[in-house]
Formats: C-alpha cells, sequence, structure tokens
C-alpha cells in the first residue's frame, strides 16, 4: 500500500500529491540555501560550520496517527493547520557557537518566516534533550502563485545528535517507560556531551586563536 492511498481516495489523492509535492519541494528550497550559505562560509571563511544535513518527509502512517493523537480530523485542512513537522530537516554542525550562526543566516533571508522557536539548548528539556528548533515557512512557487510551506528545522552538534539518537531508540524500545537506571544514565551522558561541547569549543578557539583561521582545517 502505498502513503496516499494509506489515507485517501479518488479526487482526494489528488490534493495529498499536490501537498506532498509542496513540501518535497519545500525541503529542497531550504537544502539550496544551506548548500549556499556552506558555500559562501567556505569561501569568506574558509571553515564549513555544516558536518551534515538530512530531511525526511513524514509518511501517511505517522501524519494520521499524530492528527489522530491530537484529536483532529484526518483530512488535508487539518494536516495543514496542525502539522507543523510533515518536512524535517536536521542540521549538523560542529560547534554550539554554530546553531545559532546558521538559524540566522536562515531566519534573516526575505523569503523565510520565522513562525516559532523552540531552544531546548537555552532551555534543555527533563531527559537532558538539546536541539534549536525553528519551524520556518518558504514560499513556493506555483503556476497560480506563491504557498508558503512549513518547515521544521531542527540544529544541533554532532554530540547532541549522538545523544538524541541514542535516546530515541532507547525511547521507543521502551514505549516511553525505560528503567529508573536507564533513565539516570542517558541523563549523565547528557552532561558528558554538554562538557564534551564546551571542550571542544574552547579548543577551536584557543586553535584559532593561535591560527588565526575560522576553524581547525584538515578533517
Ligand atoms: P512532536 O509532536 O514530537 O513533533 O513535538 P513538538 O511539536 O512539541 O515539537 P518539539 O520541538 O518538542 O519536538 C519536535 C521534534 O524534536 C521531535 O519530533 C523529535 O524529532 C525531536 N525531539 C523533541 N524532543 C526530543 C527528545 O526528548 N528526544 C529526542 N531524541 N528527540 C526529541
Ligand atoms: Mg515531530
Amino acid at each position: 500500500m502505498t502513503d496516499s492511498e494509506y489515507l485517501l481516495t479518488g479526487d482526494e489523492v489528488r490534493d495529498w500529491e499536490t501537498l506532498m509535492f509542496l513540501y518535497n519541494s519545500a525541503i529542497k528550497e531550504i537544502n539550496t540555501k544551506i548548500e549556499i550559505l556552506r558555500g559562501e562560509f567556505q569561501i569568506t571563511h574558509h571553515y564549513n560550520p555544516i558536518e551534515h544535513v538530512t530531511w525526511r518527509l513524514k509518511s501517511a502512517k505517522s501524519i494520521v496517527r499524530k492528527l489522530r493523537r491530537e484529536g483532529h480530523e484526518t483530512d488535508i485542512a487539518s494536516m495543514q493547520q496542525y502539522l507543523n513537522d510533515i518536512a524535517g530537516i536536521r542540521i549538523v554542525c560542529s560547534f554550539t557557537s554554530d546553531i545559532y550562526k546558521i538559524a540566522d543566516m536562515i531566519s534573516n533571508q526575505d523569503d523565510i518566516k520565522v513562525l516559532i522557536i523552540k531552544n531546548y539548548i537555552a532551555s534543555p528539556k527533563a531527559n537532558g534533550y538539546k536541539s534549536y528548533h525553528m519551524i520556518v515557512t518558504v514560499p513556493i512557487f506555483l503556476a497560480e502563485g506563491p504557498v508558503d510551506t512549513k518547515v521544521e528545522i531542527q540544529i544541533r552538534t554532532i554530540a547532541m545528535d549522538f545523544w538524541a539518537s541514542l535516546e530515541h531508540k532507547i525511547y521507543y524500545k521502551f514505549e516511553g517507560a525505560a528503567p529508573d537506571y536507564i533513565k539516570d544514565e542517558l541523563a549523565a551522558c547528557a552532561k558528558m556531551i554538554n562538557a564534551l561541547d564546551d571542550r571542544m569549543l574552547s579548543l577551536n578557539e584557543a586553535i584559532q586563536a593561535l591560527t588565526g583561521e575560522g576553524s581547525a582545517e584538515g578533517e
């Protein structure tokens, strides 16, 4: 069964396909912006703040599950109104300071509108989760005119990403009810990750001060 067959039938399939086309196009637009920023940074600062970028479109199954969980109708209008993360992009960078640079460079672009910011770096979640989240819209230019399309952008360091991916696996394995000693161990790891990020940032600053360059190169 394909994603569109799972959710809709008849004419609605066309609406579904149009919507998913918009979200897919929005991901392409943001990815291009990130690629250009990365290139510009390389030219002006001889430094690449972005380690890697991943993206995903939420599956029909996850879309329906989330709408039901939140008590909404499972139709196209609800998807557009209530879900902010159908298109998702994750930017993984080297240092905590890069996160804010990248967030600013994206949000300062004229065609981008920032709808929501959740700064789990300034205010980590109780479990230790850290990451910078932005919900933005980017215009997609269709024949009838532009359609502002939502994208969730998550920005985090490699260390934060390492922690989040393990926590995510553990969360699903235990369906949210992991034993206390595992939760405590994860919280302890989050502290180590913070300390590591701080030390790596200081180390990089020390290297920059000595070499006068944008960052430790040659990796
Ligand atoms: P969702 O309904 O899960 O999308 O959460 P939300 O709408 O309250 O937004 P929030 O910014 O809190 O979370 C959005 C996304 O961030 C999630 O879908 C995950 O990808 C990620 N995330 C948030 N909290 C955690 C966490 O505690 N652990 C991990 N591993 N990822 C998280
Ligand atoms: Mg989500």
